[in-house]
């Protein structure tokens, strides 16, 4: 039996494997990108760096780390931080795309550094209702058994307990798998740009 249990220092290297495994749309993408470890300095390791206590983990029996969930608790703070400290330090590794719109021709990963160097804080359309937003990703071999479930309520009661009134997130549109999940698990689909799905839930 797989066990949730809170972030530990010492689990990054595993939570970037799993973003990784599970970046597109849900499924491998390793390879997809000239460089696999962009996926994880944007979706994973800044929350863990700044809120660990928003993050929980599923380990097996064996000790294994096969799944997470990572939040922000204010998006809008969150956002800055990522602009003003968290991306910075990765600049030199991947600089900006040049092309301002990106060219047709760019590539996916210059979408993706595109879309971290316009992250900033109060551009959240989200934030005064559901001021807290979430990722979540599980290995295949932990899916379909409840866990994501478990990983979303023990999210949600330290939110609770943390005075947070709601919780948002964003899914590719093309993510079938994901957008089954969150209503069965209390959120509401919101209207959403061309390509996502959001959905937000009261706490
Ligand atoms: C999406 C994900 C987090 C769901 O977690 P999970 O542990 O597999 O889901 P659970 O077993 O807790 O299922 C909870 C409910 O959602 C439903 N559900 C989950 N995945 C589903 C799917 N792919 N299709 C249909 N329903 C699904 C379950 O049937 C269950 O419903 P029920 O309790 O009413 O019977 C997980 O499958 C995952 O990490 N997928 C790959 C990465 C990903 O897509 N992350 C989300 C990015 S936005």
């Amino acid at each position: 039996m797989s066990h949730i249990r809170p972030f530990r220092t010492g689990d990054e290297p595993d939570l970037a494997d799993i973003c990784l495994r599970t970046a597109d749309a849900g499924a491998d993408a390793t390879g997809l990108l000239d460089d696999d470890d962009l996926w994880a300095e944007i979706f994973v390791l800044p929350y863990v760096a700044r809120h660990p206590e928003f993050a929980f983990v599923v380990e097996t029996d064996d000790g294994r780390v096969v799944g997470y969930i990572v939040a922000a608790p204010d998006s809008a703070a969150f956002e800055e931080w990522f602009a003003t400290e968290w991306w910075p330090r990765h600049q030199s590794r991947w600089p900006r795309p040049e092309g301002d719109p990106l060219p047709v021709s760019a590539s996916r990963q210059d979408g993706i550094v595109r879309y971290a160097y316009a992250r900033r804080g109060g551009t959240q359309p989200f934030g005064d209702d559901y001021p807290a937003h979430l990722h979540i990703d599980l290995l295949p071999e932990a899916q379909g058994q409840g866990l994501g479930r478990r990983l979303i309520a023990a999210l949600e009661d330290a939110l609770r307990a943390a005075g947070v009134p709601g919780l948002h997130l964003v899914a590719s549109a093309e993510n079938t798998g994901a957008i089954a999940f969150y209503p069965r698990v209390g959120f509401t689909p919101l209207p959403s740009p061309e390509g996502t799905q959001v959905f937000a839930k009261r706490l």
